[in-house]
């Protein structure tokens, strides 16, 4: 590939995520050319250049916005930064590659997505599970018609240990944190909207998370515009590793796809047999749709094509996310259209 035609980039937060993109875009992405990269703290920009051979350490995420031979930020800082960044990259005439979510507040998610519009550049919500090969199949036999028409979706999404208690109090709970994937999830591999969602949960790992206002334990019914009835359950601990599993039954058959391991192997002995816990958690689990969810957005950017992961649909999940806490709260099913109808109030 020529260096002109590479996508030139600048990354915006080097943490957790951050570092695992910026080492995706110098090391895996021949096509990607990622510049420069910021973080509030100097040492961490710092060692994620030194690690992975970039260029630059800018001072703030201004100073990459405003540099001309940039074409695109990927933005991975934390959460309540999101809708400032993209406004001032679209304004900037950047192409954005963000992390989930975008924004909990949906009149501020409406206001980033106008600005987006209005500046005519590429978004792309960090949904990485999408690019995952397992739920990439599911998606194809659901749209190609190999297991007929879907009548039941099952997600089941649970995490080996539960975050700080630190961070349930500012992510805005189970819902808006964790869920939020299995949402753009159920949308996704379904292709339909949902209309409703009945949520209930508890707590029964950490009464900690229960004094901070959250559950750690959720089952959240999904009614589809289609027809398609569906249910989520979430759980921030399962004692043998990270649980991610998704069946789609219809009128021809069932499509399963099980836990990712480190190894097939299957170890008998006279007790039983066994084999080792699935692989621990998401940076190992979906190490490859992060990869591929990226490769996907510089080719969005390289052909001018559509966003992979696109504005509606970063935007959607919040709304399930809201209708949710509502459904908790006042213990009934909460259609969608009714948080819509709020939705000026945010
Ligand atoms: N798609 C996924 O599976 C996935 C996984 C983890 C995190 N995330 C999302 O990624 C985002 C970051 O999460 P994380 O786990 O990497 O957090 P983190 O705390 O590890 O990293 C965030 C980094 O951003 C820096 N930062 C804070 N404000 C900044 C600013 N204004 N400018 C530049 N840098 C700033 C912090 O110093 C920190 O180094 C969150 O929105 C989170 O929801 C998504």
């Amino acid at each position: 590939m020529s260096e002109k035609s590479r996508i030139t980039l600048g990354l915006i937060g080097t943490g957790r995520i951050g570092r695992l993109h910026a080492e995706h875009l110098r090391f895996r992405l021949p096509a990607a050319d990622l510049r420069v990269v910021t973080d509030l703290d100097r040492n961490s920009a710092q060692a994620c250049a030194d690690r992975c051979g970039i260029p630059r350490v800018a001072a703030d995420h201004r100073e990459i916005l405003a540099d001309r031979d940039l074409q695109a930020v990927v933005v991975c800082s934390p959460t309540d930064t999101h809708a400032d960044i993209i406004e001032a990259a679209a304004a900037a005439g950047k192409h954005v590659f963000c992390e989930k979510p975008i924004e909990v507040n949906l009149q501020r998610i409406d206001r980033v997505l106008s600005a987006v519009a209005h500046a005519g550049v590429l978004l792309q919500i960090g949904f990485n599970r999408r690019f995952d090969a397992n739920f990439q199949r599911i998606r194809k036999a659901v749209k190609e018609g190999e297991i007929g028409t879907p009548h039941q979706v099952h997600i089941i999404s649970r995490d080996p240990a539960p975050p700080p208690v630190e961070y349930i109090r500012q992510s805005g709970g189970i819902f808006l944190d964790m869920t939020i994937h299995d949402f753009d999830m159920a949308r996704f591999l379904i292709g339909s909207e949902v209309e409703e969602v009945y949520a209930t949960g508890g707590v029964r790992i950490d009464a900690a998370i229960g004094e901070a206002g959250d559950l750690d334990t959720a089952t959240i019914l999904l009614k589809f515009a289609d027809g398609t009835v569906g249910i989520v359950e979430n759980s921030r601990q399962a004692v043998y590793g990270y649980d991610q599993r998704v069946e789609v039954f219809g009128s021809k058959g069932s499509i399963q796809a099980g836990n990712n391991y480190p190894n097939t192997c299957r170890i008998a002995g006279a007790g039983g047999v066994g084999r080792d816990l699935p692989l621990n958690f998401f940076m190992d689990r979906y190490t490859q749709s992060y990869l591929d969810e990226m490769a996907q957005f510089l080719e969005a950017i390289a052909t001018d094509g559509p966003s992979p992961v696109s504005g509606v649909d970063a935007r959607v999940p919040v709304v399930m996310a809201r209708a949710a806490c509502r459904s908790v709260q006042e213990n009934r099913p909460v259609r969608l259209a009714e948080i819509e109808a709020e939705g000026a109030s945010g």
